[in-house]
């Protein structure tokens, strides 16, 4: 059995749920907290969307982490031989592990424009140190960061740094150095961003803020919308592409699946909401449009440390964080396809590495483009649904938009539908309540909602 003959020798457990814990927040929280939940929700309208998203994130996002995880657990392998086992196991189709395939190239692609944005957050360390942002008006901000997406040589240096940074973690194979970091660095990501809170209580608008985040108002939310909200709790939660089965296959069996991934679910999403509460307040102060776009925290967060004191140490000490935020999700964008090509290639790691980080950072190339030389060229301009985007915006629109939810659909079908029900509350060891809820939102519920979601925007 090849599953079995490629397995490492002693494979190790994480020493415990809390060192789980630390590996999927690391995942999980990253750029989609800080920089796309703002952005999104600002082009989105605002509360209505918050909501969709945080109903998503509940009974969508969570059923599906719990499953994902529980097929790491159960298959003890990496994703695509999980899968080959349970299936072969249980007497299941062997093609379900195309699952495991499919996450595998979903998160090559998210990499690829992941690493662009990890760069201008790179960028914006030294426009802060340097104290650049002192005292300048939101114009002058926003000629900054014009100024970085203009330029493509800086944007291919920052975007080349991110991605080797991220392939010198996998190569080396050595997480946990990483990994004990996260329990520093997060919280102290966290303590950053309420100090952007803080500040932006004193803007006189924050109460506009939080209107504006949590006052629902339907007419402003299109089903686009909801697709967009569907979408990133998938990608907020790093799901839909078999991340959370990966780490997974290391959670010691004692240990409470629902109550972990409820944890990682409620910190990714404190996170998200702090952001939103940290960015809405400065928009409105400085008479900035919400749906501004990608740009929308490069041409706001600046606004506040260049005012606060000592802004431009905690100014660079924030975009440090989100480096640190956006590198750990990073790696485990990288680590499925590695993973793959040491199975199915026999490449060794260093070499797998190299070659999967290399071919990333070149489709990323179409990405920085996409910011300056091609920023009118969109290639499937001509259907009404895709007017206007570059190259950028498909492939963010493909990924999120598309291959999670179908990749957590998929998710939840197999082990909704096709485990057995024994199996799963064997594995899972909840109340009998508690599984019942779980499983028939996993059954009903969840594909029922991806699916309505998909009709009504692909028709
Ligand atoms: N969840 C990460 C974030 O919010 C992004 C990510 C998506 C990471 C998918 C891994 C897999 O930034
Ligand atoms: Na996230």
């Amino acid at each position: 059995d090849s599953a079995a003959g490629s397995l490492p020798a002693n494979r190790g457990r994480w020493s415990s749920r809390f060192a789980f814990i630390l590996a999927a927040t690391g995942s999980a929280v990253g750029l989609g907290n800080i920089w796309k939940f703002p952005y999104v929700t600002g082009e989105n309208g605002g509360g209505a969307f918050v909501l969709v998203y945080l109903m998503c994130i509940a009974a969508v996002g969570l059923p599906i982490m719990m499953a994902e995880v529980m097929i790491g657990r159960r298959g003890g392998r990496s994703p695509v031989n999980s899968m080959r086992l349970i299936t072969e196991r249980d007497g299941l189709n062997p093609a379900w592990r195309l699952i495991g395939v499919m996450g595998v190239l979903t998160a090559f692609i998210i990499l690829s424009f992941y690493s662009v944005i990890g760069g201008w957050a790179i960028s914006y360390v030294g426009v802060t140190a340097s104290g650049g942002l002192a005292g300048q008006s939101s114009e002058g901000i926003g000629e900054i960061f014009s100024g970085l997406l203009a330029d493509p040589g800086t944007l291919m240096l920052w975007h080349t740094v991110f991605m080797a940074m991220v392939v010198l973690v996998v190569a080396r194979g050595v997480r946990a150095g990483l990994e004990r970091a996260v329990k520093i660095l997060m919280p102290a990501l966290f303590v950053l961003l309420v100090m952007v809170v803080g500040y932006a209580m004193t803007t006189g608008h924050f109460s506009e803020g939080v209107a504006f985040l949590f006052e629902p108002n339907f007419a402003n939310l299109s089903t686009s919308g909801v697709l967009v909200a569907l979408g990133h709790a998938f990608f907020t939660l790093s799901l839909g592409m078999a991340i959370m089965m990966a780490y997974g296959s290391y959670l010691p069996k004692n240990v409470s699946i629902a109550k972990t991934a409820i944890s990682v679910s409620v910190m990714d999403t404190v996170v998200a909401l702090l952001a939103g509460l940290a960015i809405f307040p400065i928009v409105f102060a400085n008479g900035l449009e919400p749906g501004a776009g990608p740009g929308l925290i490069f041409q706001t967060l600046p606004l506040a440390f260049g005012q606060m004191p000592m802004g431009s140490f905690f100014g660079a000490l924030f975009f440090i964080l989100l480096v640190f935020a956006a590198w750990t999700s990073g790696i485990s964008l990288l680590e499925p396809l590695v993973e793959w090509l040491e199975e199915q290639k026999g490449m060794n790691r260093t070499i797998s590495s190299v070659v999967a980080g290399v071919a990333c950072w070149a489709l990323g190339i179409a990405s920085v483009l996409s910011l300056n030389l091609w920023s009118d060229f969109a290639p499937l301009g001509s259907f009404a649904m895709f007017e206007g985007k570059t190259i950028f915006d498909l492939l963010d629109f493909l990924t999120a938009n598309i291959l999670l939810p179908l990749g957590g659909l998929l998710v939840a079908i197999f082990v909704g539908w096709f485990l057995s029900r024994q199996a799963l509350e064997n594995e899972l060891s909840m109340s009998a309540r508690g599984f019942a809820l779980w499983h028939n939102v996993l059954r009903y519920f969840t594909p029922v909602a991806v699916a309505v979601v998909f009709i009504y925007n692909l028709t």
